[in-house]
């Protein structure tokens, strides 16, 4: 098992993007461990009595040599309200790195986020770059301004967008995106339930290798409290600690086609 780290991290950045989302960039004294796309953090939420529970946020970049990770926040209640209160200078604790990462496989891979769950891609999207692999990058939200990062994604890749309301990309979801059938060779996911089984069944019908990352509720993160159980092919098991991620093979049940 690797080692898990509970430590501090000075703030060095904080961007708003947005009514909807900010972006920490968080740096620590020492070298960061090794991180794996798709592995999240636990973040300790000071400051409001009624958050006991830390919250988990994907690693949305990694600087290795500057020593340093961004968080990509979506404000939907009030530990990540809160947290949006925090300014460059300030202290937050994380215990990291957690769970099971994307396996970076294919040579034409399409990564699919919606909402939050476009946090992880960034990481991913260089992971490939670093391998040499150009990977397609398929976002999708209502509105424009839920889509809260582009220029990143487009050093690492092909960026394409699908916004339900038509204000950027092309009308309509994900997986209604006149390129989502092109001839991939891998598909990772990651976003709300509905859009992951959707672009999950479609793989697994087209036989595309695919990986899927789970958002399930999590409190302890480490796999002590069984909060984030999901029921997949092979029995419960623990989002935190064998996800987030998961071989969509193994999740048949899950997106409904057993
Ligand atoms: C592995 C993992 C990685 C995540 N990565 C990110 C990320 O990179 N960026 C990001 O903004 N968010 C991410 N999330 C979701 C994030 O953890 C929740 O949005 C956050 O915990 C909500 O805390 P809160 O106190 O603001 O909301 P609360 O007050 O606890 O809840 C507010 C609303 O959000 C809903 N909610 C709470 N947790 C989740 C969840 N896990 N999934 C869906 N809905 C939820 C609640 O049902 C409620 O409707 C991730 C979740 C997981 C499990
Ligand atoms: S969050 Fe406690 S076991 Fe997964």
């Amino acid at each position: 098992m690797r080692m898990k780290h509970i430590t501090d991290f000075t703030i060095v950045s904080r961007k708003q993007l947005g009514d909807h989302y900010f972006a920490l960039t968080l740096r620590h004294p020492d070298q960061l461990p090794p991180i794996a796309a798709g592995q999240f953090v636990e973040v300790e939420v000071q400051g409001n009595r009624d958050v006991m529970l830390r919250r988990p946020i994907s690693i949305h970049d990694v600087d290795p040599e500057e020593n340093t990770l961004t968080l990509l926040v979506q404000i939907v209640g009030k530990g990540t309200r809160q947290l949006a209160q925090l300014q460059e200078g300030d202290r937050l604790n994380l215990i990291y790195p957690l769970g099971h990462g994307f396996a970076v496989e294919g040579q034409h891979p399409l990564l699919v986020g919606g909402g939050a769950g476009i946090a992880p891609l960034l990481h991913l999207a260089k992971c490939y770059h670093a391998k040499g692999v150009r990977p397609t990058i398929l976002l999708g939200g209502r509105t424009k301004e839920l889509i809260p990062v582009r220029e990143a994604f487009e050093s690492y890749g092909q960026l394409l967008i699908a916004t339900e309301d038509g204000s950027l990309g092309e009308k309509g979801m994900v997986t209604q995106h006149s390129q989502f059938v092109a001839p991939y060779d891998h598909i990772c996911t990651c976003g709300p339930t509905p859009m992951m089984k959707a672009v999950g069944r479609y793989a697994v019908e087209k036989g595309i290798g695919c990986e899927v990352s789970l958002e399930n509720m999590m409190a302890c993160g480490i796999g002590a409290c069984l909060c984030c159980v999901t029921d997949t092919d092979e029995g419960h098991k623990c989002v935190c600690k064998e996800g987030p991620v998961f071989d969509a093979l193994r999740l048949k049940k899950w997106m409904g086609l057993e």
